[in-house]
C-alpha cells in the first residue's frame, strides 16, 4: 500500500508569486516569510514523496459562480495554470496521478463524499504558489499531483466538521492505494484575512496560534464553530483554513509537529506554514 509521508499546511498569498518572479526572498518584508521555507524543504529531502494531494481552494480561475463544486478531484493526465489577474507568471504544467485520483475518488464516494470529479482542471495561484515554494525554480515537477478543491468563495461552504471527516476518508483512501508511493499531503489558504468590506485588512492572530496549536493537540478544536463563526473569527477568506483541517483530517491520529512558522502580514493574510508527520 501507499505510504502518506505527512502533511504541509501553507497560506498562499498572489503577491508572493510576485515575489519570487522578482527574487526578492530577501527582501525585509518577505524574508520573514520565505525563511520559513528551508526547513520544509530539508524534511521533503527526507521523506521524498512521489505525490503530492493538493487540497486548496479555486478562486475563480477554474470553477465561478454560475457552477460551484462542494468539493472536487481532479483525475486529469495533467493540469494548466494560467494569467488569473494577479500578475503572477504561468508555472510550468503539473502532471497528474491518475491511478491515484480515481481510486481516491471512488474511495470518498464509497463514504458517501459525492465529490465532482474533473477530468480536465485548471489550477490557480492556491495550488501553484505552495509548489513554487516547496520546489523553487522547477520546470519540471519531482511530484505527480491529485488536486482536490473545496468551495470556500460561495455560500454555502462545507462545515468544518464535514470538512474534518472529507480529510478523514482522503487519509483512508490514499493509506488503502494500492502502489509503493510515497503520497504528501498539502493544504493551502488562510489563515485570518479579508479583502474586502468593511473588515478589510481583518486578522486574528490569537485565533490562528490557537488553531494552529489544535491541529497537532486537539485536531478537531475548530469543528465547533459554524462557517458563520470562522467568517467572524478568520475573516471572510480566513475560512481557508478549512484546507487545513482537511489535510490534518487526512494524517489520522497522533502528529508530530516539526515545523511551523507564523508572520503578519503579506499582503491582507497572516501568512503561515506548518509540517505535520504521523506520530
Ligand atoms: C490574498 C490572500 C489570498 O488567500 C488570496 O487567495 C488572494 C489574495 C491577499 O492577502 O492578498
Ligand atoms: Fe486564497
Amino acid at each position: 500500500m501507499a505510504t502518506l509521508v505527512g502533511g504541509i499546511t501553507t497560506s498562499h498569498v498572489p503577491i508572493i508569486g510576485r515575489a519570487i518572479a522578482g527574487n526578492l526572498q530577501g527582501d525585509p518584508y518577505f524574508k520573514p516569510f520565505f525563511d520559513g521555507f528551508p526547513p520544509l524543504r530539508d524534511w521533503l529531502g527526507k521523506v521524498k514523496p512521489d505525490v503530492a494531494v493538493v487540497i486548496s481552494n479555486d478562486h475563480g480561475l477554474n470553477f465561478f459562480l454560475d457552477k460551484m463544486p462542494t468539493f472536487a478531484v481532479g483525475a486529469a493526465p495533467e493540469y494548466r495554470n494560467a494569467d488569473e489577474g494577479w500578475g503572477i507568471p504561468v508555472m510550468p504544467l503539473f502532471q497528474g496521478e491518475q491511478d491515484l485520483s480515481w481510486h481516491l475518488i471512488e474511495s470518498v464516494v464509497g463514504e458517501d463524499f459525492d465529490v465532482t470529479t474533473c477530468q480536465e482542471m485548471m489550477v490557480d495561484h492556491g495550488f501553484t504558489l505552495p509548489m513554487a515554494l516547496l520546489w523553487p525554480g522547477s520546470q519540471t515537477w519531482p511530484v505527480q499531483v491529485v488536486p482536490v478543491i473545496i468551495n470556500t468563495v460561495q455560500s454555502p461552504l462545507p462545515s468544518a466538521a464535514r470538512c474534518w471527516k472529507f480529510g478523514e476518508a482522503i487519509g483512508r483512501a490514499i493509506r488503502s492505494w494500492e502502489s509503493d508511493k510515497r503520497v504528501l499531503v498539502i493544504g493551502t489558504g488562510g489563515l485570518s484575512h479579508q479583502l474586502d468590506g468593511e473588515r478589510a485588512g481583518f486578522i486574528n492572530k490569537d485565533f490562528d496560534l490557537k488553531f494552529m496549536d489544535s491541529m497537532v493537540k486537539d485536531p478537531t478544536w475548530v469543528t465547533k464553530y459554524s462557517i458563520d463563526d470562522l467568517v467572524e473569527l478568520t475573516g471572510t477568506q480566513g475560512v481557508e483554513l478549512l484546507m487545513w483541517l482537511t489535510t490534518r483530517g487526512a494524517l489520522g491520529g497522533r502528529v508530530r509537529d516539526l515545523h511551523r512558522n507564523y508572520h503578519v502580514p503579506i499582503s491582507n493574510t497572516a501568512a503561515a506554514t506548518m509540517v505535520l508527520e504521523p506520530a
